[in-house]
């Protein structure tokens, strides 16, 4: 297979422009600012002077500000391999709960084994339906959303969707591609099943299998995945494990011919989809979350599983469904535009099964055999182990924060964003008391092969405001809050234009050091200095991830000691999932929660006293409960309307809220659409 860390061609661009280079001066100042507050006094000075000598007239900096420029023109995208690199495949941390994020879909009613069944059948038709789209490269062009909105953004994440596979390397992964063929060719998706592994044609002489076709093959394989005596050891635990460990284990199965075969097999599959086990009673928003990021171990569904593969998608059999994705090829966005495409595609083409399936003439699907040295037993043994150890060490805390959303931001002429994230500052402030490295996934899909950059929200401004509100004092009046509170939305907003514009620090930095190691210099003392490496321990590490349909995406911390915070802004209220490792004695993902909903109150307290003309009755379909900070489960009683309004008859129908037409014009969550629902919906762009 062709490798697809490599660099973008020169005319990958669909003309769309190329990522700008900074001026070195303006990076160097900005960083600076960034992390003044974050740093003792001692630090600050030090760092101070590493960075003015990294910056004079005819240093290192310049130089290495020299090559970046020559490589830019040489590339299409300067950074994009040096950022793949070191945000992905030089991370040799486990896949599970550290790096793949997951779209957890409402619980499903399935009330009969075969209702799962059908659902992952309509699924899979959907899969290919959106497959065809791929490969005829028909998917209509995304246009920005939100600041800046109206420019297109860069398609290419989409096509790594159903074609990519990360290769485990024992220091580095690669990203592989499959070349993308208009004709079909005889694709596959491989089912797990009770971890057993099993290879599902679906073209099949030509034809794509229609959705009866794909349940009959399921039932199959339900059936074969019964049969205790063929029972093959978990061989997906060993993708769990930390990367290099995998690497070493692949290379321990490869020995054997039977097992090279059956990786091919999984390395060259469109997706997985994953038949889980129940498992268990409780399956509020929090589980299905932590079983969606690591399936519940080796005791669940954690065998049943290959990280390796960019699409995962799971369904339980008691209702538990969702996608865990490999980040490394795509952003969350482009995965929430998938699969909203394959849960609108379920709902607006109810399932086509007539009929219960009949007998097919169709060749069963094959199992995937292992051969099983003791030496691979021992492999696994290993990798259960970290994999439970991983689960206990998850605390993930999922809150439906109910007492107002964007549109109650949006009167306060702020941005809801920027006010989201002064309040995860805030209750980190509160948790902590201080701020520290905060990382906000910046889209810069505006530019040629665009990934993300960093908006550092940690800002001096987001500092004044949150000592203000937690100082205990009455020495802050509330105008004087309220001004701070403009001033930390104003300084959010600025750096995320900066970000998004592609002029922010992060990749830029990254790019000079890295442009330094390919020439052999010795590594620039600010990149040895300590304030660096502080720069780069995101112990707050956010990202918003909005949907049209009713899921939510969840993630892990990215340092032992921190904090994963997605947040999915609806009109009326926001999503937000929490995670932290319970090892870590400094963190708790509920005492955040808490913090966090709080600070939320306050802001919009404060913003009551002081903008008159904003009342909360004033908001589209606001909630008259004057707090909703109760737990998940009281969320669901006290909203029953918002739950599924599923029927029996179409078990396959996924239990999902889509909104209507007007009410996603009113409030258009995706940071992207398509140029096709642009027009549609006479939006800006
Ligand atoms: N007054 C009133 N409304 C305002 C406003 C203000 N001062 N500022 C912004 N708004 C409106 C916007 O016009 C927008 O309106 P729309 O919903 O009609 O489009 C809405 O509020 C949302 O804007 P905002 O909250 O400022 O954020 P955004 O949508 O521009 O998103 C980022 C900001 C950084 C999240 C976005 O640019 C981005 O990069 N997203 C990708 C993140 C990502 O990659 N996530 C996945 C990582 S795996």
């Amino acid at each position: 297979m062709p490798v697809l860390d490599r660099e973008p061609s020169k005319d990958s661009g669909d003309g769309l422009p190329k990522l700008p280079l900074p001026s070195l001066k303006d990076t160097l100042e900005m960083y600076l600012r960034c992390m003044k507050h974050l740093l003792t006094e001692e630090q600050f000075d030090k760092t101070q002077n590493v960075v003015k000598q990294f910056g004079a007239p005819g240093g290192v900096g310049e130089l290495l500000q020299s090559k970046l420029m020559e490589r830019r023109e040489n590339k299409a995208n300067w950074v994009y391999n040096y950022w793949l690199n070191d945000m992905y495949l030089n991370n040799r941390l486990a896949l599970p709960v550290n790096s793949s994020p997951a779209m957890v879909f409402p619980k499903q009613n399935f009330r009969a084994p075969i209702d799962s069944l059908r659902f992952a059948a309509h699924l899979i038709s959907g899969v290919l339906e959106y497959k065809t789209l791929l490969d005829a490269r028909a998917l209509p062009v995304d246009y920005a959303r939100g600041q800046l909105a109206g420019t297109p953004l860069c398609m290419e994440q989409y096509y790594r969707l159903f074609t990519s596979y990360r290769l485990p390397g024992p220091e580095s992964d690669t990203l592989v591609a499959q070349e993308s063929s208009v004709m079909p060719e005889p694709e596959h998706i491989i089912v797990a099943c009770k971890n057993q592994f099993f290879v599902m044609d679906v073209v099949i002489n030509f034809r794509r299998l229609n959705e009866r076709d794909l349940l009959t093959q399921l039932e199959k394989i339900v059936k074969m995945a019964e049969s205790e005596e063929e029972r093959l050891p978990p061989i997906g635990l060993l993708t769990s494990d930390g990367r290099t460990e995998w690497a070493e284990s692949r290379s321990v199965l490869m020995r054997e011919s039977t097992n090279r075969d059956s990786l091919d097999m999984i390395e060259r599959c469109l997706c997985l989809v994953c038949l889980d086990d129940s498992s268990g009673p409780e399956l509020s928003d929090t589980t299905r979350a932590m079983l969606m990021l690591h399936g519940g171990g080796v005791a669940k569904n954690g065998g049943n599983r290959w990280y390796d593969k960019p699409m995962q998608f799971v369904i339980g059999a008691d209702g538990c469904c969702g996608v865990v994705c490999e980040h490394s090829p795509f952003e969350g966005i482009v995965l929430v535009q998938c699969t909203e495409y394959l849960l609108k595609y379920m709902i607006g083409s109810p399932s086509k099964l007539v009929r219960a399936a009949s007998v097919s003439e169709l060749p069963a699907p094959r199992r995937l055999r292992w051969k099983c040295t003791p030496e691979v037993h021992k492999l696994l043994t290993s990798s259960a182990d970290k994999l439970r150890r991983l689960v206990r060490n998850l605390d993930m805390n999922v809150h439906k924060f109910y007492d107002y959303g964007k549109e109650f931001i949006k009167k306060q002429k702020m941005s809801p964003d920027a006010y989201i994230q002064v309040a995860l500052q805030l209750a980190f402030y509160r948790c902590h008391g201080r701020l520290v490295s905060t990382y906000e996934s910046a889209s810069i899909r505006r530019f040629q092969e665009g990934r993300v950059d960093n908006i550092r929200s940690a800002t001096p401004e987001a500092l004044a405001f949150v000592k203000a509100m937690t100082d205990g004092k009455l020495s802050t009046g509330d105008t004087e809050k309220m001004e701070m509170l403009r001033g930390a939305i104003n300084a959010q907003t600025k750096y995320t234009i900066l970000a998004i514009t592609g002029m922010a620090i992060d990749n830029h930095l990254l790019g000079l050091r890295e442009i330094a190691h390919e020439m052999k210099i010795d590594k620039p003392e600010i990149f040895k200095d300590e304030a660096y490496l502080i720069s780069n321990q995101f112990i707050l590490s956010t990202s918003q991830v909005p949907t049209t349909v009713e899921m939510f995406c969840c993630y892990g911390p990215v340092v032992p000691n921190g904090y994963g915070a997605c947040y999915n802004p609806q009109s009326d209220h926001i999503i937000f999932s929490v995670s932290s490792f319970r090892e870590s004695p400094q963190t708790c993902s509920a005492e955040f929660v808490k913090c966090l909903v709080q600070g939320l109150l306050d802001m919009r307290d404060l913003c009551r006293k002081c903008n008159s003309g904003s009342k909360p009755d004033e908001q589209g379909k606001a909630q008259t409960l004057d707090t909703h900070t109760q737990t998940e489960t009281d969320w669901q009683n006290k909203t029953p309307q918002r739950r599924s309004d599923s029927t029996n008859s179409q078990p396959t129908i996924p239990q999902v809220l889509v909104k209507t037409p007007d009410q996603a014009n009113a409030e258009v969550q995706t940071q992207t659409s398509s140029q096709g629902e642009a027009l549609k919906n006479g939006s800006k762009s």
